[in-house]
């Protein structure tokens, strides 16, 4: 079978999606020819554009942004959309994670993506939510299905049987198996304050929004 993955994330370092698709790929590669194209990165050029036509599965992994798909990611589709799907039978999965918490935060993004299928007249496969999305970086030396990646594990396994026989599956959401108010706590001081101050940020200014808000009552 002919696999595409798209990887839609847009930082140019290594993302979560990365990760997530560096567990899944070996789930899925039996006698499957896979590739895997970074939009970010990659030359969409005729010859890829031509390769994910002819998939029998489309494979999209990528971060909520806003609630939603991320803008070049968007672009990317409505490209595709000028292509002519040979295979009608065509199945498209995706994985979507996110900053907060709940995987369930990805429930629009996965719902936009069901829509642009249908509209493609592409079989819906399967979509996961996943949360926490920035802690998985932090579990890359725990094996897959165990400890705080478990949840992570069982869904990429429930993913990867439906991928493999061509079915569809329910919506997972998931979070990884770690106390919600420890991460919260984890990501402000290892992941959110020192990026802000990468990106010349104070801490002070992440929290205008609410401030102004608050003054505004
Ligand atoms: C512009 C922008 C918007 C974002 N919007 C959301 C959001 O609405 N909800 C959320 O939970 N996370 C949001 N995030 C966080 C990302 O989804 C999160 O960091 C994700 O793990 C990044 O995945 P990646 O490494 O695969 O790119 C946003 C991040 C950025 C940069």
């Amino acid at each position: 079978m002919q696999i595409s993955i798209i990887n839609g994330s847009p930082k140019l370092g290594k993302s979560t999606s990365d990760l997530i698709l560096e567990y899944l790929t070996p789930l899925i590669s039996d006698n499957n020819a896979i590739e895997i194209y970074n939009i970010s990165k990659t030359e969409m050029n005729e010859q890829r554009l031509a390769y994910i036509e002819n998939s029998g599965v489309i494979i999209f992994a990528f971060p909520l942004y806003i609630d939603s798909i991320p803008s070049h990611l968007l672009e990317f589709l409505i490209q595709l959309e000028k292509r002519q799907f040979s295979d009608k039978n065509t199945m498209v999965y995706c994985i979507v994670n996110n900053g907060f918490y709940e995987g369930r935060q990805n429930y629009i993004a996965i719902e936009q993506m069901k829509i642009w299928c249908a509209s493609n007249h592409l079989k819906w496969g399967q979509g996961v939510g996943v949360g926490a999305g920035e802690m998985l970086p932090f579990l890359k030396d725990i094996p897959l299905g165990h400890g705080p990646n478990k949840n992570l594990g069982n869904a990429l396994k429930r993913l990867s049987l439906n991928i493999l026989s061509a079915q569809s599956g329910e919506t997972l959401f998931i979070s990884p198996n770690w106390p919600r108010f420890l991460w919260k706590i984890e990501s402000s001081q290892f992941v959110w304050y020192p990026r802000a101050k990468t990106n010349g940020l104070k801490r002070s200014r992440l929290y205008d929004q609410v401030n102004n808000a608050v003054s505004n009552k």
